[in-house]
């Protein structure tokens, strides 16, 4: 292996500062993670979570929150996949008629991450992002004429769990070598650029996983401003033993003289550490270096900027459609109450205003509170055309009965469609569907369509609408990550509590209460969830768990209430932390928080006279209890 650095650092999260609320991680502990021997630990593939099962194995939908709503919409609406752009550039993506904003300059400076396989190589872009530089991960193979495309003012070469002298080692076009754009290669990456051009690697005598200390031996470029030692975080297997022509040796380590090089004539950059890990205390300032410094790249990417350009590039789009078809141009958009529709819904109301309805099915799984929430917020604040649809009693009466989880996903997905199409039918001629797909969706997607929608499809056989009522999609957010598009949310004035929410499965309660899901039981369950919620939130804990409820179990309890015998409901609170849901931790909630959860519950809501807290980790056992 080249790079060990594949593997996360033991009981870290990496990236977590920026997840994390400050100040509240310490409150929950995070069972620490697997030894750091990278030799046994599987390597983590796309698509796959660490035990190399399908990421999305069994019933369960690979993104939550917003995911399942857009594939019941696909399925309703028939939509086609998605048509991107070329390149898909933000701001650029100006389709039928009018120039591309790459020529007219209003592109975001641009740095390019290829991925050799490294399992931080998004976090690679979302660092050079956090410098305000637009940053877009790549696969290794890209031609380069496609990587040109996108104007690159500098390319990152991740590191990658291949060696770089075996034969099937992973290499880029070799076009990127004469291209003249600066290039810095981290672990992998520098190997590869010290064998492409001229040097010699070989396996190291001995591996560095960890911790280690590298000393600057020149410092200027990239290690401009920082001390002479640097505390880094090492991980590889090979090591360079001869430079190419050109370069020099930057930084040392007691086992390495090669720990960075530079040949600054060509702007080539390599580092055997990784810059973009916590664990490298001033990796963002060597990033900062190398991409506004030695590239030069101009910091413009801002919340800001991105909602302007992104507003512009829909209203001409919209615009130039209408001109060309004659239509209206006109926009929907399913709510679902995540984050990912609400903002963008809110990005294409800015554009279109009231060519945009919202459609929002209440399905009364949600939440207490939800639905109003969502009300006020998109019809009184912001004066969207939202049509609430009270399908409540359709939904229990369809689930009467009903205890298996999966007949319970099926009828809600099957539900949720008919209602939309209905809805949708009602507003005469569209011709858009906005969705809120995110970066990571469009750079994982392999198959046309969201992995969601193919589940669901397996699930329902649903005509759809009409043949010839075909939806162009709007996907305002295929750039960005989750933490950006929150960011972009709160700019847009969205209020905390949509834009941090947890996220929610699109079934909702009906997965959280074993058994039938009834009107009765549904208040129960809203009641103690609200309290979880409550008191979770009253800790400062919210932010840091990946997700925090209660169920309602079919078992009833013994109880004793003044001077009565109960016979009542026993509820379960879940509370786990988790980097994608893929695997989680359960949640070392605090004594006081899990005892004022309990007795507020016992105390508050009826019918209920005991509390359980769940101690199980994913895997073996799953977030949801259903
Ligand atoms: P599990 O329970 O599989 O959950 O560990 C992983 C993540 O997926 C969410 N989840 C769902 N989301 N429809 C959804 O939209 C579903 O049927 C569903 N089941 C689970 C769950 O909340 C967690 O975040």
């Amino acid at each position: 292996m080249g790079d060990a650095g594949d593997q996360r650092p033991t009981g870290a999260t990496v990236g977590d500062e920026h997840e994390q609320q400050p100040g509240h991680v310490d409150d929950v502990t995070v069972s620490p993670g697997p030894a750091p021997d990278d030799h046994e630990r599987p390597i983590r593939q796309r698509g796959r979570t660490v035990h190399g099962e399908p990421a999305n194995a069994g019933h369960r939908v690979l993104a939550p929150d917003d995911a399942e709503v857009e594939a019941y919409l696909e399925v309703a609406l028939d939509a086609p996949a998605p048509e991107r752009p070329e390149p898909d550039i933000p701001g650029g993506a100006v389709h039928g008629g009018d120039e591309p904003a790459v020529e007219t300059g209003t592109v975001p400076d641009t740095v390019v991450v290829l991925d050799f396989g490294s399992q931080y190589a998004q976090l690679i872009a979302r660092r050079v992002r956090e410098l305000h530089v637009y940053s877009e991960l790549l696969p290794f193979d890209t031609p380069w004429a496609d990587v040109a495309k996108r104007r690159p003012r500098a390319v990152i070469l991740s590191g990658g769990p291949a060696s770089v002298y075996e034969e099937a080692a992973p290499r880029p076009d070799p076009g990127l070598w004469t291209s003249g754009v600066p290039v810095l290669g981290i672990c992998y990456g520098l190997h590869l650029m010290a064998l492409e051009l001229g040097g010699e690697v070989v396996p190291a005598v001995r591996r560095e996983y960890g911790p280690a200390a590298i000393t600057v031996t020149e410092e200027d470029g990239l290690f401009a401003g920082l001390g002479r030692e640097q505390p880094v975080w090492m991980s590889h297997g090979d090591s360079i033993v001869s430079l190419p022509p050109g370069f020099r040796a930057t930084a040392q380590t007691p086992s390495t003289p090669f720990a960075g090089i530079a040949d600054p004539a060509r702007r080539l950059y390599g580092i055997q550490f990784h810059p973009e890990v916590v664990h490298t205390p001033h990796g963002r300032d060597i990033l900062r270096n190398f991409v506004t410094g030695i590239a030069g790249a101009r910091p413009t990417w801002t919340p800001a900027s991105f909602i302007e350009s992104t507003v512009n590039e829909i209203r001409s789009r919209v615009d130039a459609h209408a001109r060309a078809t004659g239509g209206d141009g006109r926009v929907i958009c399913a709510l679902s109450g995540g984050v990912d529709s609400a903002v963008a819904a809110t990005l294409v109301h800015r554009a279109v205003g009231d060519r945009l309805t919202c459609i929002y099915v209440d399905h009364g799984l949600m939440r207490k509170k939800e639905s109003e929430l969502l009300h006020a917020t998109f019809e009184q604040n912001l004066g969207m055309r939202l049509v609430m649809v009270d399908a409540r009693e359709r939904f229990l009466a369809r689930l009467a009965g009903v205890i298996d989880p999966e007949q319970k996903r099926r009828i809600i997905g099957d539900e949720f469609i008919r209602v939309f199409e209905e809805e949708a039918a009602k507003l005469g001629r569209i011709d858009f569907l906005t969705q809120g797909t995110l970066y990571p969706d469009v750079i994982e997607s392999t198959a046309s369509e969201t992995k969601a929608a193919q589940k669901i499809k397996t699930h329902h056989n649903v005509g759809g609408l009409p043949a010839d009522l075909r939806f162009t999609l709007i996907e305002p957010l295929r750039y960005l990550f989750k933490d950006e598009v929150r960011v972009v949310g709160l700019e847009l004035g969205l209020p905390e509590a949509m834009v941090f929410r947890q996220p929610f499965p699109g079934p909702g309660l009906a997965i959280r209460i074993i058994g039938e899901v009834t009107a009765e039981r549904l208040d129960t369950l809203r009641d103690a969830d609200w309290i979880v919620i409550d008191e979770v939130k009253a800790a400062g804990l919210y932010r840091s768990l990946w997700q925090s409820f209660a169920i309602l179990t079919p078992v009833r309890s013994v109880g004793v209430m003044g001077d009565g015998r109960t016979y009542a409901n026993v509820v379960a609170i879940r509370a786990v932390t988790s980097e994608d849901g893929m695997t989680a931790d359960w949640a070392k909630l605090p004594y006081e928080v899990l005892a004022r959860i309990s007795s507020r519950i016992v105390n508050e809501v009826p019918g209920v006279n005991r509390v359980v807290y769940d101690v199980s980790s994913k895997p073996p056992a799953t977030i949801e209890w259903e």
